[in-house]
């Protein structure tokens, strides 16, 4: 009904000899049969690379963020025309690191979302709450405004480019990880937002990832379950053996 998605983001890490050799040690244990599509997201000056490295292997590609500009004057950004010259198809947006360190607001993530999806790209949307807002019980909310102001302006059509990845900020980097269930009662919620808006058929194709310290030790527990359709890793995806680990996982 809808893809397993296991992706690697790679983040501020590796340079291009690690970038390289940590591709080459992916593809030598990648299993011949997958029970999920597998990208990985390094750094912009290495996606080239990757991406010849990666050819005539199941392995896609994605960068970790683009500009909503077209072209011209906008010092050290990075194109959706650039990305898609060296064969980046889908792109990762929204991230808390871009929300909270590069001050990404609603606005900029809507533009640059409909920028992606309009020259075809798909998008793998961020989104999650921070620590004191699931305390107070605002997480519910604060997940469903941040897809509401960048993503429901598009179309159910432009929705098949989509996919979203919750990823609670407490979660991430911190070694705590949502528990099943809390994984799972977001990723519902999600959907039925979604649901409610554009229908069933829209939201049942939605692959809805999960992120925040997944390891081999508990993607199985987290990837069974009905409403998670993979996962958007950050520190276990830059080895090898852990990566696979939660590859075969599904
Ligand atoms: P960690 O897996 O290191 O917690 O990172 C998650 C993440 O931010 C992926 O985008």
């Amino acid at each position: 009904m809808r893809n397993n998605i296991l992706a690697g983001n790679w983040k501020m890490n590796c340079d291009l000899p690690m970038t390289q050799e940590l591709i080459s040690n992916i593809k030598k244990q990648l299993p011949e049969q997958l029970d999920c599509e597998v990208m990985i997201a390094p750094s912009h000056p290495f996606l080239y690379a990757a991406f010849n490295d990666s050819l005539d292997t199941p392995i896609e590609v994605i960068a970790q963020n683009v500009s909503q500009h077209e072209n011209g004057a906008f010092t050290g950004e990075v194109s959706i025309d650039m990305l898609q010259s060296v064969g980046i198809k889908t792109v990762i947006l929204g991230h808390s690191e871009r929300r909270d360190v590069f001050l990404e607001t609603d606005k900029d993530l809507a533009q640059k979302t409909k920028a992606a999806i309009d020259k075809g790209m798909r998008v793998v949307f961020c989104c999650g709450e921070h620590l004191d807002q699931r305390n107070t019980g605002n997480h519910f909310k604060t997940v469903t405004d941040q897809i509401e102001k960048a993503l429901f302006d598009l179309s159910s059509k432009e929705w098949k480019q989509i996919v979203v990845a919750y990823e609670p900020v407490w979660a991430i980097g911190t070694g705590e990880t949502a528990s099943p269930d809390q994984a799972q009662e977001m990723h519902h919620h999600i959907r039925k937002f979604i649901a409610d808006k554009y229908g069933d058929k829209t939201a049942d194709k939605l692959s809805i990832l999960y992120g925040g310290s997944v390891k081999p030790a508990n993607a199985q527990e987290i990837f069974a379950q009905p409403d998670v359709d993979g996962g958007l890793v950050g520190g276990a995806s830059l080895d090898a053996d852990s990566f696979i680990a939660i590859a075969k996982a599904f």
